[in-house]
């Protein structure tokens, strides 16, 4: 297996998943792919300008992302006001970076572009079903990656924020959202501080299937792959999370955290919001 992919998979995706892939002898190290196995999410940046123009090609960039329909449903927010990112950031105070980072975009799904061109070309209609808010919210999400993986490729670290919906009623009066558009996630971006780390993914033989989906020895690969990310960065009992809750647990991964974190819904307020955004989502 060609060495540089062989790091990289084994990074990513644990020792037997790695050997489980393709050989990929022959592929050039220098694609886009490549480069998104080493990736990586920062969440602490020096104090160096990102420059404007910078940040304008990246948004750009972004708005170049694949686009249902070509509807173009994606809207993007940079929050500069000092005022505006110590009111998004003060509910978070677990998440500092969200005030600290040099740069911070909020993107929308926009459901309400669409509206407005139905009423100047005289076809109104809604948009505020269920396919409204989801090619919305996909097309923010996909703008939100492609800015991503261009900015980590210009040597910026960035980490999305998705806990801004946790108080998305702060969020539309801060940013003066008009109905039907929503933040799907808000970006911190910067020059990252140090090398960050890759965070292992469950193995494709859990995530890739062929033809059929197939769950064939899930609880044995998701117990290797929580051995192997634990013995790669154990969990200090102290980190566990809310042992007030749960306990403390002699053996803990990252399936028992997320288990943890998903008993413990967050987001409440965001649908009501969006109902009174105008949503329907029939
Ligand atoms: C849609 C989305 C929302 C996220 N929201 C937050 C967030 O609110 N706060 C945070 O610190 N990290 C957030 N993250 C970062 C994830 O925690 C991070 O991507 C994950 O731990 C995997 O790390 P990696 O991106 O380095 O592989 C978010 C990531 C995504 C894709």
């Amino acid at each position: 297996m060609d060495t540089i992919f062989s790091d990289a998979l084994k990074q990513r995706f644990g020792v037997a998943a790695a050997h489980d892939i393709d050989d990929y002898a022959g592929l050039a190290d220098a694609t886009l792919a490549a480069a998104v196995l080493r990736r990586r999410t920062h969440r602490r940046y020096t104090d160096a300008i990102v420059p404007d123009a910078l940040v304008r090609l990246l948004c750009t960039a972004a708005l170049s992302a694949s686009s249902k329909s070509d509807f173009q449903q994606a809207s993007l927010i940079e929050v500069r006001d000092p005022a505006k990112r110590a009111a998004l950031a003060a509910p978070f105070p677990a998440m500092p970076w969200i005030g600290y980072a040099p740069r911070f975009i909020v993107f929308l799904g926009d459901a309400r572009r669409l509206e407005q061109i139905g009423e100047l070309r005289g076809l109104p209609q809604s948009n505020a079903g269920l396919e409204g808010f989801f090619n919305a919210a996909v097309d923010a999400a996909l703008a939100l990656q492609t800015f991503i993986l261009c900015a980590e490729q210009a040597g910026l670290g960035c980490c999305p924020i998705s806990v801004l919906r946790n108080h998305a009623p702060l969020v539309g009066e801060v940013l003066g959202l008009p109905d039907r558009v929503f933040p799907v996630a808000g970006l911190c971006f910067g020059w990252p501080v140090d090398a960050g780390h890759i965070s292992m993914r469950l193995p494709p033989a859990i995530t890739l299937h062929t033809d059929t989906y197939q769950t064939d020895g899930f609880a044995a690969h998701l117990d290797q792959y929580d051995r192997e990310r634990e013995a790669r960065n154990p969990t200090p009992a102290s980190k566990q999370r809310a042992p007030d809750v749960f306990g403390t647990a002699e053996i803990y991964g990252w399936s028992v955290d997320k288990a943890r974190q998903a008993a413990q819904p967050e987001g409440a307020a965001f649908p009501p919001w969006l109902r009174r955004q105008g949503f329907t989502f029939d």
